[in-house]
């Protein structure tokens, strides 16, 4: 096997698209390390043709540090898991296999990822690096979109950086469902939900990068009115996902997305809900975010 990987530019600003590496076989440490330093600079990669396996998708997917298990929020319980608890099994079916009904409340939830977020920005340390295995791709739609949040936070004015550098919000999926109109949920599921709290602008530990880090799951800023920092939070999100700072994944079978959640947001589009959409993601655990805030970082 070539030990050699190349990196392809698919957008302006992010996004590679990676040839040489075939992920279904052990990969050398200088592989992994040519991986790591790609999604630095690019913050998402894209490999085509990797017919994984689940056991191959976590081999890989552990190279790069611990993953993240399934974090219990009642919506589905234990018994119901299609895939290994360190998969976050984001296809359209249940156990058996069968497509959820339109009216499936697990369906229902998980539209939440329509909107545009990074991943597990909601738990206390939120995630690295997502890497999502397209076994059975829309036939329409479905696209995964991502925006690069380093890029959106370069183009901002001054005076905005400035004003925000040492601001604090508060995540959880509780308003990211609120957002949807999906807000049946029984005081057990809140309590998984406790808000947490992040930095609205955090720096990337490798490549030295600032970012934005926002999402959908934000629902105050500290110290500010709710509706004023909900307003200015989707004017951020509104500029940080104009067309200029976004790529549209459009799934081939087989691919294999890895992205880097403390510099991307990313969303899925609408697909035929009749159809099945098999796809799985596994999520290397992070660290807590490193602030740009002056205080913080003094
Ligand atoms: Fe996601």
């Amino acid at each position: 096997m070539s030990t050699t990987l190349s990196v392809r530019p698919l957008h302006e600003v992010f996004v590679g698209e990676v040839a040489g590496a075939d992920l279904t076989q052990p990969l050398s440490d200088s592989q992994i390390a040519a991986i790591e330093a790609a999604i630095a600079q690019y913050a998402v990669l894209v490999f085509r043709d990797q017919r994984l396996t689940d056991d191959q998708q976590l081999a890989f997917s552990r190279r790069f540090g611990e993953l993240e298990e399934t974090r219990g929020t009642g919506i589905t319980k234990p018994g119901e898991l299609r895939l290994h608890p360190a998969f976050a099994d984001v296809s359209n079916l249940d156990k058996d296999n069968a497509v959820l009904a339109r009216d499936n409340r697990r369906r229902l939830y998980s539209l939440g990822n329509r909107l545009w977020h990074s991943d597990s920005s909601f738990k206390p340390i939120p995630a690295r690096y997502s890497l999502l295995s397209g076994r059975v791709v829309a036939t329409h739609g479905g696209d995964t979109e991502f925006a690069d949040m380093r890029a959106a936070y370069d183009a901002l004015d001054e005076a905005t950086k400035a004003e925000i550098a040492e601001l604090v919000c508060e995540h959880s999926l509780i308003y990211s469902r609120e957002l949807l109109g999906f807000d049946d949920l029984t005081d057990a599921e809140k309590a998984t939900m406790r808000p947490v709290t992040q930095p609205l602008v955090r720096r990337h530990p490798i490549s030295g990068r600032t970012s934005l880090y926002l999402a959908s799951h934000i629902g105050l800023i500290l110290g500010w009115p709710v509706p004023e920092a909900r307003a200015f939070i989707r004017d951020l999100t509104e500029h940080a996902t104009r067309p200029r700072f976004v790529y549209a994944h459009k799934w081939r079978p087989f691919d294999l997305v890895m992205w880097d959640n403390r510099c991307t947001m990313h969303r899925v589009r609408r697909y035929e809900a009749s159809e099945v959409r098999d796809m799985r993601r596994t999520t290397v655990a992070g660290e807590p975010p490193i602030a740009v805030g002056a205080r913080v970082a003094a």
